[in-house]
């Protein structure tokens, strides 16, 4: 069974802004895409720098370590030297709460 916890109200995430939070010392990456929210695994797949430390631009972070991207929109690594995808998590808006799922 999904945990969903709360983030923020969503007028503290605009689009074009994100967030790095941590549940049960794991990372995870809330973004908003021209008002979409999305949230994946906030941990870089290549050695575990944190992607909140990195650069969101249009619909992709580029990691501050070795400037991996990956697209926010798949959890894809479109630059290398990450190869592996961001685990996705689900998103929800309740009473004006972004909710994220967590295991
Ligand atoms: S730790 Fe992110 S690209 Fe190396």
């Amino acid at each position: 069974m999904s945990t969903f916890i709360k983030v923020c109200p969503v007028s503290e995430l605009p689009p074009g802004s994100m967030k790095g939070i941590e549940h049960d010392g794991k990372r995870i990456l809330v973004v908003n895409l021209d008002g979409t929210v999305y949230a994946w695994d906030g941990t870089c797949t290549h050695e575990e720098y944190d992607l909140s430390m990195g650069f969101l631009t249009g619909d992709s972070i580029t990691c501050a370590l070795h400037l991996s991207r990956f697209n926010m929109l798949t959890g894809e690594a479109v630059n290398p030297p990450a190869e592996k995808p961001l685990g996705k998590h689900q998103v929800k808006i309740a009473n004006g709460d972004i909710l994220v799922e967590v295991a």
